[in-house]
This record gives structure tokens, C-alpha cells and sequence, in this order.
């Protein structure tokens, strides 16, 4: 079978470029570890108030494992609580976060974390905070009339 030049010059820029979007999917999963962020953990919505962590938001100091807090948010038309919360700079956190009713983001603007919270799934993210300042924390993921006014604050203090 003859196959014109530049037939063969596109076929190989597509396994080409197949291959490459399959080795920089590869590296960031199994080396970076990165993952969606949802579905590994579940919850009955309708008692996440009842539920541990959730029954206890706010900003935990824990020992003997990866990260050195863990900052427990629950969403709910149209807040987070809490509608703040403080962490030392330089601390690994791991976020914990889920809503109550409808969908919601967790974006922390000017940073790269960015969940989204679906009822019944617990969204958890780990990071180091690298930065001081404030950050607000924002839903992202249009969920009715208060949709804008939904927001928390994270404060990184030295
Ligand atoms: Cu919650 Cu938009």
C-alpha cells in the first residue's frame, strides 16, 4: 500500500504527539501523584453536620501523619464554615471539604488549589502554604442567587 509523504508526516505527528500527552499524564500521575480530587471518600449529605470531621469545622493541629493541619470546611448555600480560618506559614495543610446540598468550588484565589464539592463526596487536598498573605476562598461552580457573596478567607501568618 503506498502512502503519500505527507500522509506519513501526519500520522506520525499524531502518535507523536499521542504518546508524549500519555508520558506527561503518566509522570504527573504516578511521579506528582495528582489525581481528581473527589470520589475516594463518601458522605451521607444529609448528616454531614452529624459526621466527623465535618462536626468539627475549623483548623486542626495534628501529629504523626504527612501534613501538619487539617483545615475542615463544609459548604452550604450560600457560605463556608468557617468564613475564616488562620494558618502558619510554611505548614503543610490538608483540606478537607464537602457540601450539604448543591454543588460548590473551593478555589483559594492566587494559589493552585481548586476543588469542586459534590454532595455525597468528601474533597481532600494537600498543600504547603509558600505564601503569607490572605487569600480569599471562593466557590467557583454557579449554585443559585448568593452564588457571588459565597466566600471564606485563609490568612497565612509568619
Ligand atoms: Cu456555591 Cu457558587
Amino acid at each position: 500500500m503506498h502512502i503519500h509523504k505527507y500522509e506519513k508526516w501526519w500520522l506520525t505527528l499524531g502518535a507523536t504527539s499521542l504518546v508524549v500527552f500519555l508520558i506527561i499524564v503518566g509522570i504527573s500521575a504516578f511521579h506528582y501523584g495528582s489525581h481528581p480530587p473527589s470520589a475516594k471518600v463518601y458522605i451521607d449529605p444529609e448528616r454531614v453536620d452529624e459526621i466527623a470531621p465535618f462536626n468539627n469545622p475549623g483548623v486542626h493541629k495534628v501529629e504523626g501523619k504527612d501534613w501538619d493541619y487539617e483545615v475542615v470546611f463544609v459548604a452550604s448555600a450560600f457560605y463556608y464554615n468557617p468564613p475564616e480560618i488562620e494558618v502558619p506559614f510554611g505548614s503543610t495543610v490538608k483540606f478537607i471539604a464537602t457540601t450539604k446540598d448543591v454543588v460548590h468550588g473551593f478555589q483559594v484565589a492566587g494559589t493552585n488549589i481548586n476543588m469542586m464539592l459534590e454532595p455525597g463526596y468528601v474533597s481532600e487536598y494537600v498543600t504547603t502554604v509558600d505564601k503569607a498573605g490572605e487569600f480569599l476562598i471562593l466557590c467557583n461552580e454557579y449554585c443559585g442567587v448568593g452564588h457571588s457573596t459565597m466566600t471564606s478567607m485563609l490568612k497565612v501568618v509568619e
